[in-house]
């Protein structure tokens, strides 16, 4: 993997990256931090032709896809990106797990599935050890539900009629979780980004187009934000950077 741009890394500008040099391109500038990740084609779209994001990814995207999972306490998913792309509770790739010990990391990385309704998604259906969560608000119709079937300790209550993005990000810190990752989809991800909750913007820009319509990356909640490019990767005419938000 070629780096184009290396910011404030260290790492010499078009360098080949493995998965060490990966882990420096894309560590965190502090203790706290909350990214997401997203991948888009050429023309701007979040999905392919079989409505999800499986059909626009590459092995280039999966490489950067799974160092941002490896350098994060806790991934937060959108319930309906759950339910549509299947998500499993989490594990780190078996490759990265000494690079992330290295990196102060535990082992184990949460899921925490945000939903209004708090329906738990059929995939992390009884997984009470730990691995898969929800956060939800007070008013969740399936609120009762939840606790009992992961555990009333994998049940975040943030907000009260709707799931409250910074009272999340709060709750996730104070589980000690302060490496924080966003996989979207685009209706959290525009969450995110109206709570102003979001320190970095991590997107692919995958070699195609596919024409037609499809949902963007950020979804209609989405505030304007101004970004400084950080890193910028390249590996079979994808590119993979780091925006960071302006403050
Ligand atoms: N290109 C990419 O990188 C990428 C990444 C992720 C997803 N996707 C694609 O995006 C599509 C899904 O888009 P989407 O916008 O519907 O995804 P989403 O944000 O994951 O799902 C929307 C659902 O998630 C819950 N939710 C989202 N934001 C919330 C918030 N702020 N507060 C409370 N609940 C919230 C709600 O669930 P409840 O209905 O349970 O309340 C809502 O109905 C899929 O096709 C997926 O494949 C693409």
């Amino acid at each position: 993997m070629r780096l184009l741009v290396s910011g404030r890394s260290g790492l010499p500008a078009l360098s080949d990256l493995d998965a060490a040099g990966l882990f420096t391109a894309y560590a965190a500038p502090q203790a706290q931090w909350a990214r997401c990740n997203m991948v888009t084609s050429l023309d701007g779209a979040a999905t392919g032709a079989d409505g999800r994001s499986g059909s626009i990814n590459n092995e280039a995207d999966h490489v950067v896809f799974e160092v941002l999972r490896a350098l994060s306490h806790v991934v937060v998913v959108g319930a309906g990106t759950v339910r549509t792309e299947g998500y499993p509770p989490l594990s780190v790739a078996d490759p990265l797990v000494p690079l992330r010990r290295d990196h102060g990391l535990p082992d184990t990385l949460p899921l925490v599935a945000v939903s209004n309704r708090g329906e738990v998604p059929s995939t992390l259906r009884g997984c009470r050890d730990g691995r898969a969560l929800m956060a939800v608000p007070a008013a969740a119709a399936g609120l009762d539900d939840a606790r009992r079937d992961l555990g009333a300790e994998n049940v975040l209550v943030c907000g009260d009629d709707e799931v409250d993005v910074k009272a999340l990000v709060e709750a996730l810190h104070g589980r000690g979780w302060d490496h924080v990752l966003t996989e979207g989809g685009p209706s959290l991800l525009g969450s995110f980004l109206a709570a102003g909750q979001l320190d970095e913007l991590c997107f692919t820009i995958a070699p195609w187009v596919v024409g037609g319509e499809h949902p963007r990356p950020v979804g209609a909640d989405g505030t304007p934000v101004d970004l400084d490019l950080e890193v910028l990767v390249e590996q079979d005419a994808t590119l993979m950077g780091r925006w960071f938000v302006r403050r």
